[in-house]
């Protein structure tokens, strides 16, 4: 092997583990959660998160709660108009930001980093959430992008957004839904199109 050959391999070699794809631990089951009735009644806003990191074991349930697979057919635990699916679920951690494929339970690496602040926009304790769950409507999956389909993908993502709030309220999580978020820098960040609406993001963590 030359060493123009040996540099291309190291470059791959690089390459592959950069774009790394992560198996979730599959959703537990019977983790202790609060009743559903206890969970509405403890649904709130939550604004300031403790230091402690998530699990992987609690990541992997937060991701499959929000819009995991749930049937064999490959239907998801959020509801979305023609079951579209079209709303991607992005992960931004202090260390990197990850896609979480619903069907595969796995997330993949599309940048490393922390990219927390284009999430934050400002309200700073967006910054201290151990991860920021960014929610992603993505019109070509849709399949339209008339005004109803925009209606429709907002509800979708408003969905998502839910299960994350409900979840987090029962497994002793906080969150808050958040509108505000800096799209332009997301998009450039993802590579996203200009289909692909980053909506709404939800920064989650443990109670200070
Ligand atoms: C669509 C939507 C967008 C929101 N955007 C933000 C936001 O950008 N920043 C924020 O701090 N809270 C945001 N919130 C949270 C609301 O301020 C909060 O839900 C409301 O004050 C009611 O409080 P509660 O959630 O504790 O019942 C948003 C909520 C929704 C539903």
């Amino acid at each position: 092997m030359n060493k123009y050959s040996l540099l291309a391999v190291s470059l791959l070699v690089s390459m592959s583990s950069f774009a790394q794809t992560k198996n979730l631990p599959a959703p537990n089951m019977q983790r202790k959660t609060l009743s559903v009735m206890e969970t509405f009644q403890q649904r709130k806003s939550v604004r300031e998160y403790s230091d402690k990191m998530l699990s992987d074991q609690d990541l992997a349930d937060l991701l499959w709660a929000a819009q995991g697979k749930n049937r064999p057919d490959g239907h998801i635990t959020a509801p979305t108009a023609m079951n579209r699916q079209e709303i991607r679920l992005y992960v931004f951690t202090a260390q990197d930001v990850s896609l979480y494929d619903p069907q595969t339970h796995t997330l993949s690496q599309v940048t490393t980093g922390d990219h927390r602040d284009i999430v934050a926009a400002g309200q700073n304790f967006t910054k201290t959430a151990p991860v920021v769950l960014v929610m992603v409507a993505d019109m070509d999956k849709f399949g339209s992008t008339n005004q109803h389909a925009q209606w429709m993908v907002a509800v979708d993502t408003g969905i998502v957004s839910e299960n994350i709030n409900l979840y987090c309220a029962a497994a002793g999580l906080c969150t808050v839904p958040r509108g505000s978020m800096n799209a332009n820098a997301i998009r450039e960040l993802l590579g996203l199109s200009e289909n692909q609406i980053p909506l709404i993001n939800n920064p989650v963590g443990f109670p200070k």
